[in-house]
């Protein structure tokens, strides 16, 4: 057994499991008016208020007491505290896990090796924001002289999925140039955005931590080239090529110029980075003040998580109970169902977020863990999840607790639409709790006239087992506050998770082997001679026939 399955905490929790066999969320419902008030937490920030629903989960008040007792056994509070204060916890890598550092906008030095990294991150940040205002407001201009109205990001992971997300949830605030995404070196993902775009108005943005990622410097190489063609002078890419990257070399070998590449540094991770220069793509679309409110939320986020009692630390508490299911329920995956289509990208940024940090085996300690770890997170936005996947939620036998996330205020006037989105977010939420029984079910079908004998038939069909747990997070709206605010959330609660797992979230050994072989492979699909290892030998063969390469 590892040190943490050793712990009386965990055991203690185990037994809790045991005595909860029997809760049903309809009786809890049913047997404690309060049960809202009592499983209710708040957080009030600035203008901007979340609330967190927590009563629809299989727990009473001693659940939470031993999950918390689990979380002072792990000493979260420590680990916490060593991320704050610049230690090397990523300790596979011997980094510093600061993305907080990027979005602390108060006085208080951030050390790394003893020097405050404050200055370098508030001097990237105010060169970056006044480019990004300079290309918004037409002072920047193109090699023709054209201003800009077309920026295409240019990155994958992190340098992609994060700006990616919060550029579209912040859509309702865009007024910059219009903002494309290519990340996969699939031809067609880059073909496909610059068909549509004017080299004399395009702006490249080249975003890689590494500056090596091979989809990315793939698709940076065809669009420089696209770009020359367009403009027949390879001069131009010094007006249309910017990098975001901690690569100054590769950088400048790719001949950008220093002063068009935006630094960060080996601290951030690059699913954390969206803070740092590689927000760049949030930056032109909404501004320098709304790129400074989202980070000002998601400092908030900081400073709750750091500060608050676990009892009401929203982090502490989402961590908790994903353990919880995780560990104690089996729960293989979390289904994350933000009721606003402008999030449409919240769940895959939190794919890489979630499994790229806690999709890990090994401890801290070595060990190989004898508990499950990282979730499967995976969603789409309400309402359209209902009319793909609620049906397994609702009636399939696997436990998959539910994220909902909702605004109480539509961007724009149309209310009545957005009160519909809002009431379909709550029902569901509602009915995976309280479900209806083949009693109910029976009894209505007669109610519409159904035979005793087809009532009979269909009730099981049509039972609702419930008990299905969810969180429901409900903020005032989607504003770059709330969306620095509710992205922090889950940052952190994935570290608390992490901490509890006893495992390393901030590297990401797992994708390095299928590059190497993508790369050997890469040779061998047009070369026989390359030796093909036993795996991919046949398909490998079969590629060859079907492109007559022999
Ligand atoms: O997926 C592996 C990974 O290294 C991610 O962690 C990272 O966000 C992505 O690839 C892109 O890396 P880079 O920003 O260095 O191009």
């Amino acid at each position: 057994m590892t040190q943490l399955t050793r712990l009386p905490q965990w055991q203690a929790l185990q037994a809790e499991r045991h005595a909860l066999a029997a809760f049903h969320l309809r009786t809890a419902f049913a047997a404690d008016p309060g049960r809202y008030a009592r499983f209710e937490r708040t957080l009030a920030a600035g203008d901007a208020r979340l609330v967190l629903d927590l009563s629809k989960h299989r727990i009473e008040q001693r659940t939470l007491e031993l999950l918390l007792e689990l979380a002072i056994a792990r000493d979260l509070r420590a680990r916490i505290d060593a991320m704050f204060a610049g230690e090397r916890i990523n300790t596979t890598e011997q980094r510093a896990v600061l993305h907080v550092a990027l979005r602390d906008l108060s006085n208080r030095p951030v050390r790394v090796d003893g020097r405050d990294v404050k200055p370098d991150v508030a001097a990237v940040r105010e060169r970056l924001l006044d480019v990004a205002e300079r290309v918004r407001d037409g002072r920047w201009r193109g090699h023709t002289g054209a201003p800009i109205t077309d920026v295409v990001n240019l990155g994958i992971g992190g340098s992609d999925l994060g700006p990616q997300m919060m550029t579209l949830a912040l859509a309702p605030y865009h007024d910059g140039p219009r903002v494309a995404f290519v990340s996969n070196v699939d031809p067609e993902h880059l073909r496909g955005t610059l068909a549509r775009l004017d080299p004399k108005s395009t702006l490249f943005v080249v975003a890689s931590k590494t500056f090596t990622t091979l989809e990315t410097m793939t698709n940076a190489r065809a669009a420089r080239a696209w770009l020359v063609q367009g403009l027949g002078d390879p001069a131009a890419t010094a007006r249309h090529f910017v990098a975001l990257s901690t690569n100054a070399a590769e950088v400048a070998a790719f001949g950008i110029a220093p002063e068009s590449m935006f630094p960060f540094w080996d601290w951030v991770g690059g699913r954390y980075s969206l803070w740092s220069s590689i927000g760049m793509p949030i930056a032109l679309a909404v501004g320098r003040a709304r790129f400074m409110q989202m980070l000002a939320g998601a400092h908030a986020m900081d400073e709750h998580f750091r500060t608050a009692e676990f009892s009401a630390n929203l982090p502490v508490l989402l961590g908790l109970l994903g353990i919880w299911y995780v560990n104690f329920w089996g729960a293989a995956s979390f289904s994350i169902a933000p009721y606003a289509q402008h999030l449409a990208r919240f769940a895959a940024h939190l794919q890489q977020l979630d499994m790229e940090s806690n999709g890990k085996r090994v401890t801290l300690e070595s060990e190989i863990v004898d508990y499950a770890t990282g979730p499967v997170i995976w969603g789409e936005p309400g309402t359209n999840g209902q009319h793909a996947y609620f049906q397994l939620l609702q009636q399939g036998p696997a436990l998959i607790p539910v994220d909902f996330i909702v605004a109480a205020e539509s961007p724009h006037a149309d209310d009545m639409q957005h009160r519909i989105l809002v009431a379909n977010c709550f029902a569901q939420a509602a009915t995976l709790a309280i479900g209806k029984t083949a009693d109910e079910a029976s009894a209505e079908m007669l109610a519409a006239g159904k035979g005793e004998l087809e009532a009979r038939r269909l009730a099981h069909h049509r039972e609702f087992p419930g008990n299905r747990p969810s969180s429901t997070l409900l903020v005032q709206r989607f504003d770059p506050f709330t969306m620095g605010l509710l992205t922090a959330l889950y940052e952190h609660k994935v570290f608390v998770q992490g901490a509890l797992w006893g495992i390393n979230s901030f590297d990401q050994w797992g994708v390095e082997l299928g590059k190497q072989i993508a790369t050997s492979l890469g040779a061998a699909l047009s070369d026989t001679k390359v030796p093909v290892d036993a795996a991919a030998a046949g398909i490998v063969g079969a590629w060859r026939a079907m492109r007559g390469v022999v």
